[in-house]
This record gives structure tokens, sequence and C-alpha cells, in this order.
């Protein structure tokens, strides 16, 4: 007997209908109508199933708290750092609670099921720490939650970090972080780099640093990284996050970087929301856009997953826990839009943030888990191009949040909108491959 039938299901990867078959919060059976009972039947209704987004990049420490104690004038990351420097010394445990489990009530419903958040270090009270060691817990039946150990104000320019960080590792948290364009000077920022890879390596856990956010051409850290990585045999376990100074190297120095960094295994994280609002704020024009040299990267085989990183925060004051906004503004903003690029950004936020956080495969098949998102779409693209509605958030087998269709009609014909999927037929495209 199963636990839950879905029917009626479009694939990203398989264009025909088909119902899928739950059973011990697994999938056991994928096929065309399938003969079978279960409790809980779930017509999908020809909309896409797809595997949970995943933000492979947040700060759930900061979110929702735009506006405390004031809000960012310049816009900059600089006056977000003093500024979340300013709201720390007052930060409460309960607070902090309060805040990032509403943000997670918001997460489930938008069908995003794993999360990496940064958590800052530089506190010594470690309020943070200890609010969200207590979320992950509380989350973890609904939420994948890793956390990562972050020295925001710089692992040695702030005096006390290097132990805070060490201690937070003990108290539990998951991945070794780091910012060394932070820090005082290069050296100091490669120092940082070395020392992380070190304690990464020695404790056997991942790593993941903040890594040249900044519009500075000489800011090379990702260099340190990509060689520290090969040296300590880290490969997949370490991420590059931000990475936006790659914009600006010269295209020789690009094209000696890249192999490197494929080489080494390292994974690169861009969060194309926020770096899009905060980088090239002191040109003048032309006005770099700062995000990173992803079609370079996929060229390379570098491993990519889109983060979201901030949700109304000193840094960004907009955001909602939606992975297709982070991937249409990659779309945007890179740009990238041939019909396999925009497909292959709807897995950058889904199926490559689980690889990049060292997740099980989420891809939906017979003996995977039965977690996946309905969608009001009928194809990948289509869903970014619509933010479609979440109309099922499915977890282990289990039902965690439904959102109603939304359809919007003309008031005087009642005919359905462009808001509805079914009023344009998707092109095809013959010089697409499959999938795109
Ligand atoms: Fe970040």
């Amino acid at each position: 007997m199963l636990d839950l039938l879905l029917c009626n299901c479009r694939l990203p990867d398989r264009p025909e209908p088909c119902d899928i078959a739950v059973r011990g919060g697994r999938i056991v059976a994928i096929a065309p109508q399938l003969q079978a009972e279960a409790p809980e039947v779930i017509d999908a209704g020809g909309h896409l199933v797809a595997p949970p987004f995943v933000d492979p990049h947040f700060h759930m420490d900061a979110t929702l708290s735009l506006g405390m104690p004031r809000l960012n004038r310049s816009g900059t990351l600089l006056e977000g750092i003093a500024l979340w420097g300013e709201l720390k010394p007052s930060l409460d445990p309960e607070a902090v609670m309060e805040r990032a489990l509403r943000y997670c009530d918001l997460a489930v419903a938008q069908g995003l099921l794993a999360i990496r958040s940064h958590v800052d270090i530089c506190d010594d009270r470690l309020v943070a720490v200890e609010a969200l060691l207590e979320v992950r817990r509380r989350v973890a039946p609904w939420i994948d939650l890793q956390l990562v150990a972050f020295p925001q104000d710089g692992l040695f320019r702030s005096p006390s970090a290097e132990a805070n960080l060490i201690r937070a590792l003990d108290m539990g948290v998951d991945v070794v972080g780091g910012i060394p364009h932070f820090e005082r000077t290069m050296e100091a920022g490669a120092d940082s780099v070395r020392r992380l890879c070190r304690l990464a390596a020695d404790r056997g856990l991942r790593l993941d640093l903040h890594c040249d956010e900044s519009d500075d051409p000489l800011s090379r850290h990702i260099e340190t990284l990509a060689s520290e990585v090969t040296r300590l045999g880290l490969g997949a376990r370490a991420v590059a996050s931000h990475a936006t100074a790659m914009h600006s190297y010269d295209n020789y120095y690009a094209s000696k970087l890249i192999p490197l960094i494929a080489e080494s295994g390292l994974a690169v994280v861009p969060n194309p929301l926020i770096n899009i609002t905060l980088q090239g704020r002191s040109d003048s024009y032309p006005r770099r856009r700062g995000l990173t040299r992803v079609a370079e990267l996929r060229a390379a085989s570098v491993p990519i997953a889109f983060g979201q990183d901030c949700v109304m925060d000193p840094w960004y004051p907009l955001g909602g826990a939606d992975m297709l906004d982070v991937a249409h503004m990659a779309i945007h903003a890179l740009p990238m839009t041939a019909r396999a690029d925009m497909a292959w950004a709807f897995d950058a936020v889904t199926v490559a943030g689980a690889q990049v956080m060292g997740l099980p495969d989420p891809t939906l098949r017979a003996g995977g888990p039965a977690s996946m998102v309905i969608l009001q779409a009928r194809d990948p693209i289509e869903a970014v191009r619509l933010r479609a509605t979440r109309l099922a958030v499915i977890r282990h087998g289990r039902v965690l949040a439904q959102t109603p269709p939304r359809i919007a009609r003309l008031a005087l014909e009642g005919r359905p909108t462009a808001l509805d999927p079914a009023a344009y037929a998707p092109p095809s495209d013959p010089t697409a491959p499959p999938g795109g």
C-alpha cells in the first residue's frame, strides 16, 4: 500500500505526464497512469513537479531585521557591515530565533527546504550561534539547515574571531567560514584563507568562504583558496561564495585562474539579487554589474549554485525566500537567455545547491527521496518566468504547505490572463539539447 500518489505530473526532464508513487518517505515508482491506490491522492493537473529549492548561501541571523537600528543609506556592503555591527551588541537569542523561525515558515511555503546559513561569530557571547543551533534543531523535520561559522569582522581583524570560530565549531556549527577580502591587508587575507583551509582539513569539515566580494580587480583570494583546496585535497567540500571581483579581473588573469579553480574541485556560489545591488556602487559610468564569470566557470565545469544571501536585512531591503527570483535575476544580469541556459538556471537553485551543500541527490527518481514541489507552470523556464506559485510542498512524502493557484481573470470578459500558464504554450527550440 502506498502513502501518497501524485497524478498527472510533469517532471523537469520529462515532457509527457506521469504519476509518482510514494511509500515510507521515498518515491517507489514514476510512470504514466500508475494503477495504484493510496490514502492521499494529489492531482498535479499537468503542472511541473520539481525537486525542492535549495539556498546554499544565506544569513539567517540577520534576516527580517531591516531598519534595526536604522536603514542602510548608501546601500553599500561596508555600510551594511557597519550597521550590523551596531545591531550586534543588542541581539538576544529569543529575538534572533523568532525572526529566523518566521523566515523558515516562509521558506517552507516557498518550497525552500535546504538552506546553508552563515552565522556571525564575531560576538563573544555567541548569541546568534546559540539561537541558530536551536533553530536548526527545531526546523529539522522541514528544512535541512547547515550553519557556517562566519567571522564577519575578519578572522584576524577582529581580536577574538579565531577563538570564537573554534568555539562555534565545538558547539556544533557545521562548516568553516571566512571573509579574506575584509582582513586588513592582502597578506592577512591570504593567511586567513590558509588558516581556515587547514582548520577544515584537520577537522574533516566543509569550508565556505565569502571570497572577493568586492569590485577590486586585485582582490584575488580565490587564487589562494583554489591552491590550498588542491594542496589539502578538500575538493568538493569547499565553496567560494560571491567571487564578484572576478568580474573586474583582466581576461588574461581570468583565463589562467579558472582552470586552477576547476582543477581544485572548488564550487562557486554567486548571489545575483544582492550583488547586482551592492557592486559597482563607486563606479560612475559605465557601471559594472559585478557578478562573477558564470559562463566561463560553467564552460570549465566548475560546480555552480545560486544563493539568496539576504532577505530584509542591513544589506538588502527586498527578497521573499523565493529562489525563482534568484534564478530570474541571474538570467537578466549575467545575461543568459538561451533556453538551455535558462533551464540550467532552474537547476542552479535546486539540484546544484544540494550538490554544493553535500546533500543527497534530490533528483526525482524511483528510490529517491519523496521531497518535491508542485509549481503552477509546465516547465522550469515557465516556472522562472512566472515565479510560479508553489501549489504543494512535499517533504519525505508529507505535504508541508499548499497555496491556491494564482488565476487572474479580466473582469469584463472572464478570460484568463498571462498569469495563467495555460494562456501561452511554451515555444519549442529545435536547437536545444534534451531538457533545455
Ligand atoms: Fe553572504
